[in-house]
């Protein structure tokens, strides 16, 4: 923005600005704005001279609603727009994060504000573009004003026009779920991949296009760029999907097959010409009322975010999108902690045991039963006897909590009745002493960890909210495990709307009043906000480990999740299967496609300062000598290193442990396999390391042979080079202490 003729042309006749450009930090990057003869809004993006997304418009179309903007017209905020000011700004600051990947983070932009007037309406907006090295970020800003005060969103119509039939690892575009398997297609593959591509047996699922995908997306085109499309900083608005638009959109009226929404196209090409080829719209997820959004100014849109790279690994060390939310909110941010933690959940998952107590009623009505008197039917998980055997296995591993599932009553019918008076968060179970278990975990150094399950029943939860947890801090838990099982009630909502996105952050802020750490399963996907509230510890939000039990997921699944998934926060992946053919212990065919050597290395290739050690206590004592890298990990680090990576296939990353001087490294592999040559020069120069390295065996793999792994110890030094082979489907991980 700070060429010449720019600045001529603004001095001496604003009005007549119709464009401006901006560059990132080390010009690599570059954002062109303009309005064109319609007056719409138009950026386009380039790389290293390379287009990235091709001229694509801006805007928004509203619902015309009687309350909004009294006495208006309602118009869309698509055309008729001029360019009133212009602004730029250059930013570079240094923050640090309360739990992260690094120490430090830099934050340097360079920013361009566009202010623009819709003179029929005499209405104002900013766009505003903030760009990156790694990539870009852009928002809709609506100031308050007379004209534009209460408004509704029809839709949101950014569009990216992408420059070719890229490569790309897509989720189907659901209202409910990310519990789906990665697609790996080009784009024009989409639509004849859909209707496949989903697991229509998720308890909640609302795929509305045959062309319809999730973000964080990941793309690659024919050229070898690396380009991401998600957003961050999603609060008081709808979690954005992307829509690829071609020549069939329009004609497309069916409902997809198992789909509880009827198929809704952007109304998008029409009246305006899409910009190109492989051009994705937003569309956001509805309410219950199938509108977008209710806003009042001043308010914004969430940012819009493309990442881009030559690098694969660039998409992996990239901070934009916590760079792009705002600063901690939270004053006090002593009691939030890493957390390592085992829990009552895994044989429950695999069917060996139950949440719920009994099978004595055919529904429970939660004020009407004495469960005292009630019989249990034995496969209880959540008793005293069990839990305590937890609590000893945490205390003598060095875990930090321990995870009770099924702890309080109303599991009997917990999931999809449509029950909204399903639990109420404070009764336990009367083989659950609560008090008592509490005081035993304290007694050896370990927390008991929270469980609310929701059963998507959210004005239960916000009714029983203080209680429960003022309850939790009455024993001293400060973790809670929240989920958001199947479809929401009151019906009709989203997982994913503007109401439920509400929710979920209510939760986090209320749950830091009273020191408590969120980790919120089946929620919607995160895009950052653990910056400004970094009590919101983990999230699923994604196809987790608990799959495995359910059919498995494919080998190069945690190989994408990175790219995808992780980029707007922590996974709960809840990772660590040791033994991974469930028959072996229990009734479940399904089994886990990845060996030993590979569940250690997701401890590091899965960032997140929650980490779970999800097998039995008994799997991890068969193999305590494995087990010993999970007692070591760390899960907060003051610098990490991707020093390989490429979607679906490996990623491999070195990571310093917070306030020490020791290393983790660990590398995962598809299906397959994957040799790494790591060059140990990140190490401290002159320094000694006792190094110990768990490998797969020569014969490991994932199907035939996953419990095959070495153990090696060595001491190394800056400069040494380590040369591992991953098994198919395996990994590796490795302890470097500073001597
Ligand atoms: C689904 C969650 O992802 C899982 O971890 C939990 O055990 C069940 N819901 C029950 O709440
Ligand atoms: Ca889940």
């Amino acid at each position: 923005m700070k060429h010449k003729n720019f600045l001529a042309a603004l001095l001496l006749s604003p009005v007549m600005v119709m464009a401006g450009t901006v560059k990132s930090p080390n010009g690599n990057i570059v954002v062109n704005f303009s309005v064109d003869q319609q007056g719409r809004p138009t950026y386009d993006m380039t790389y290293k001279g390379q287009a990235v997304v091709k001229p694509s418009h801006l805007g928004l179309q509203l619902a015309h609603d009687k309350h909004a903007s009294k006495g208006l017209k309602e118009t869309d905020l698509m055309t008729g727009f001029t360019i009133k000011k212009e602004e730029t700004k250059t930013f570079d600051e240094t923050w640090r994060p309360v739990w992260g990947e690094t120490a430090t983070i830099r934050n340097h932009y360079n920013e361009y504000a566009a202010t623009l007037t819709q003179s029929t309406e005499q209405r104002t907006i900013i766009i505003r573009f903030r760009v990156y090295d790694d990539g870009i970020g852009f928002r809709y800003e609506f100031p308050q004003q007379k004209e534009l005060n209460y408004f509704l969103i029809k839709e949101e119509m950014t569009e990216f026009a992408m420059t070719g039939d890229h490569k790309a690892w897509w989720l189907p575009g659901d209202y409910d779920t990310q519990e789906q398997e990665t697609q790996e297609t080009l784009l024009s593959e989409i639509r004849d991949r859909m209707q496949k591509a989903v697991n229509w047996g998720n308890s909640s699922v609302a795929v509305f296009s045959p062309t319809g995908v999730q973000t964080s997306l990941q793309m690659k085109s024919q050229e070898g760029l690396y380009i991401n499309i998600h957003e961050a900083a999603c609060a008081d608005y709808a979690t954005m999907h992307l829509e690829l638009v071609d020549a069939k959109t329009k004609a497309l009226t069916t409902k997809l097959e198992g789909s509880s929404n009827a198929y809704t196209p952007n109304p998008t090409p029409s009246p305006y010409p899409l910009p190109a080829a492989f051009t994705f719209v937003s569309h956001l997820t509805p309410d219950a009322t199938g509108l977008k959004g209710a806003m009042q100014t001043p308010c914004e849109s969430p940012w819009r975010t493309v990442m881009v790279s030559d690098d694969a690994r660039d998409m992996l060390s990239s901070n934009l999108i916590l760079n792009l939310n705002e600063p901690c909110k939270l004053e006090d941010t002593s009691w939030i902690h890493p957390t390592k933690y085992c829990g009552v959940w895994w044989e429950m998952i695999v069917g060996k045991s139950n949440w719920h107590y009994t099978d004595d009623f055919p529904s429970i009505k939660l004020d009407q039963i004495d469960w005292q008197k009630v019989k249990p039917h034995g496969r209880h998980a959540a008793n005293n006897e069990k839990v305590r055997r937890y609590i000893d296995f945490a205390a003598k591993n060095g875990l930090d909590e321990v995870l009770v599932e099924g702890w309080n009553v109303g599991w009997e019918d917990w999931a999809n009745m449509w029950k909204r008076d399903v639990f109420d968060f404070v009764t336990p179970y009367p083989d659950f002493d609560i008090k008592a278990l509490n005081a035993y975990a304290h007694s050896k150094g370990v927390k008991l960890l929270m469980h609310h399950e929701t059963s998507s029943s959210t004005q239960n939860y916000e009714r029983h909210l203080e209680d429960a947890f003022t309850l939790m801090n009455k024993y001293g838990y400060d973790a809670v495990k929240t989920g958001y099982v199947g479809d929401i009630i009151p019906r009709g909502d989203h997982h994913y709307s503007q109401s439920m996105n509400n929710h979920y952050l209510h939760v986090v802020k209320e749950a830091a009043k009273h020191h408590i750490m969120v980790n919120a399963h089946e929620a919607t996907r995160p895009t950052g906000l653990c910056r400004t509230y970094p009590n919101l510890v983990g999230n699923e939000s994604a196809r987790g480990t608990e799959y495995e039990a359910f059919g498995g997921s494919r080998p190069d699944h945690t190989c994408i999740l990175p790219f995808t998934r992780l980029q707007g926060g922590p996974m709960d992946y809840t990772p660590g299967i040791f033994v991974t053919k469930l028959s072996e212990w229990s009734d479940n065919t399904s089994w886990a496609r990845i060996t030993i050597a590979g569940s250690l290395a997701l401890y590091l290739t899965m960032y997140s300062p929650l980490q779970m050690a999800a097998d039995l206590p008994e799997h991890y004592e068969r193999f305590d000598d494995a087990f010993q890298f999970i007692r070591d990990v760390a899960c907060d680090w003051d610098e990490s290193i991707y020093l390989e990576a490429e979607p679906a296939d490996y990623i491999t990353v070195a990571r310093k442990a917070k306030g020490t001087d020791n290393w983790f490294v660990g590398g995962k592999c598809d299906e397959q396999g994957h040799k790494s040559v790591i060059k140990l020069d990140f190490l401290d120069k002159g320094r000694k390391y006792d190094c110990t390295v768990y490998a797969d065996a020569k014969d490991a793999h994932y199907e035939t042979n996953p419990q095959a792994y070495t153990i090696t110890k060595k001491v190394v030094k800056a400069g040494d080079v380590l040369k591992l082979t991953e098994a198919p489907g395996g990994g590796f991980a490795i302890s470097l202490i500073a001597k």
